[in-house]
């Protein structure tokens, strides 16, 4: 692709008047979306979330105990949960990360004065009191109206913790593990949705080859089994970034059509993790104050998250054509050096305007890769990594990323519609590669469609013209825009709305052509009902 170039304009007899006023600049995007051809369904639950005992992500994040003079239910941060129940989060991973791996459910269950106490090793290297257990998750995620996805422990757990922890969860009536949740005041089991297999089993869980672990996944997988009418989609942890070869390991098995049951029923879905930085894993580059380089070497990362999907995409298609297995993207998002000060184990930092168009380029992936992605999860709700929310006190702020995730609740569980470039689309070089300056992505449900756009120029604003075809009257509905003079803009307790969605006012419709005026560094999100 090339940028687009306005050539001078030239009449047949001869160059223009060159007093004429300068030509109108071709717009950055003109697509077309065939609104009658609906592609698959976007799952509501790319846009999940995470939390780990991490930092302040529980404790001081989710969790501030009874006790505590902030507003809390049950000991659960009340304007967390309201804040969070807002953008309409449709599932929560927890307890890990790489503290799944070393946590040992039984600890966190019964009165919690008499729970043991851990070292939480590879984060801060703090004691754990494990306050917040089985029981306080799964109230969260009833607070939050969210489906749980539990973490199991493949790395220093047993199959029997496995097993016995799925059967606490979600076993009805009586049998060992039913009971001791009774005895702990809760007869009725939980619907748990996703149970991961495992995470990071090449690092943090385990330094196991591809082969080692889909030997323990089997395992674990088969033991994690389906109570009552629970059916868990089950997460077999995968490779990281572009280990592909992982993937087809894990896919060799499954298709290989041995035991009983089939191993394809054994787990549903192979994740990898992908983060977005600036810098390297040594020094990745400040959260709020980044060079206009760094701002694009940022952006050139994310637009890779759509080429490691398709990469991990292609070696399923050759065992699985139908694609009944699913891809999962449990970890992502930014990751940047701790805000100074802080304790570099909890990976504490700031989001700014750059993180929440980060999120959009991620969003626009998601959807384009509908037909195998079916999970992904952001790296961390609160006070870790790329948070949606930073709590200070009895203050809370809504990042940036937040608001981008607000905007894309029309996208949740509606069928994508293909964006389709039509000419060049306004492009860039960054960080060795080319980077697209501008992203959009629609949807459609119950007869409206869900438009999402993004210019990531900082410098300049971006016209987007998309011919809809195929579809009845529409009118412009509900518009925002999230933009801010600068990427660096951010939240804080102090001024928690620098960066916050405003009416936009940018959209002309004209016959069936939507023509949207997008400001510099902007995230903008409309809705067309018929
Ligand atoms: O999200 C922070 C950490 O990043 C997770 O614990 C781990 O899985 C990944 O390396």
């Amino acid at each position: 692709m090339t940028s687009p170039v306005t050539s001078p304009a030239t009449t047949a007899a001869g160059p223009a008047d060159v007093s004429a006023p300068d030509p109108v600049p071709a717009p950055a995007l003109t697509a077309v979306v065939d609104v009658d051809v609906p592609g698959p369904t976007i799952s509501r639950h790319v846009y999940g979330h995470f939390a780990e005992h991490l930092g302040r992500c529980i404790y001081d994040g989710f969790w501030v105990g009874e006790d505590s003079e902030i507003e809390n239910i049950g000991g659960i941060r009340a304007d967390v949960v309201e804040a969070l129940r807002a953008i309409a989060i449709p599932n929560l991973r927890w307890p890990g990360g790489c503290f799944a791996d070393e946590y040992h459910w039984t600890d966190g269950i019964g009165p919690r004065r008499e729970r043991p106490r851990m070292v939480n090793t590879h984060w801060g290297d703090v004691e754990e009191n494990n306050h917040f257990g089985t029981h306080e998750f799964m109230a969260l995620c009833e607070l939050l109206g969210t489906e749980p996805y539990i973490s199991g422990n493949v790395g220093s757990g047993t199959v029997k913790e496995t097993s016995d922890w799925v059967e606490y969860l979600t076993r009805a009536g009586d049998s060992p593990m039913a009971r001791l949740r009774g005895e702990n005041g809760r007869q009725e089991p939980w619907n748990v949705t996703f149970f991961g297999i495992g995470n990071e089993p090449w690092g943090c869980g385990g330094n196991l080859t591809a082969d080692q672990f889909s030997t323990l996944a089997r395992q674990h997988a088969t033991y994690a089994r389906d109570h009552g009418k629970d059916r868990l989609y089950r997460v077999a942890a995968g490779g990281n970034e572009a280990d592909y070869a992982w993937t087809e390991v894990l896919m060799k098995q499954l298709a290989s059509g041995l035991g009983d049951p089939a191993p394809r029923d054994l787990y549903q879905a192979i994740s990898f993790h992908y983060y977005t930085m600036s810098g390297s894993w040594m020094d990745k580059g400040s959260a709020t104050e980044f060079t206009d380089r760094e701002y694009w070497a940022t952006m050139a990362r994310a637009h890779r998250v759509g080429e490691l999907i398709a990469g991990h995409a292609a070696v399923m298609d050759a065992y699985d054509p139908t694609k009944k297995v699913g891809l999962a993207l449990d970890e992502w998002g930014t990751c940047w050096n701790v805000e100074p000060g802080t304790n570099p184990g909890f990976l504490h930092q700031q989001n700014t305007l750059r993180d929440a168009l980060v999120a959009a380029v991620h969003f626009e992936a998601f959807h384009s890769h509908a037909d195998r992605l079916r999970l992904a999860n952001i790296a961390q709700t609160v006070n870790v990594l790329q948070s949606m929310v930073l709590t200070d006190g009895h203050r809370l702020v809504l990042t940036p990323t937040y608001h981008a995730f607000a905007m894309d609740v029309g996208h949740h569980d509606a069928a994508h519609l293909p964006v389709r470039p039509v000419g060049d689309v306004a492009q860039r070089e960054a960080d060795g590669r080319v980077v697209p300056t501008v992203t959009a992505t629609a949807s459609t449900k119950a007869g409206a469609v869900t438009v999402t756009a993004a210019n990531l120029d900082p410098d300049a604003g971006a016209t987007v013209e998309l011919r809809l075809r195929g579809h009845g009257p529409l009118e412009l509905g509900q518009a925002s825009v999230l933009t801010a003079g600068d990427p660096r803009e951010h939240n804080t307790a102090e001024e928690p709305e620098r960066v916050a969605p405003v009416p936009f006012e940018g959209a002309t419709w004209s016959g069936s052509t939507l023509r949207l005026e997008l400001p510099p560094t902007s995230y903008v999100s409309l809705r067309l009902v018929g």
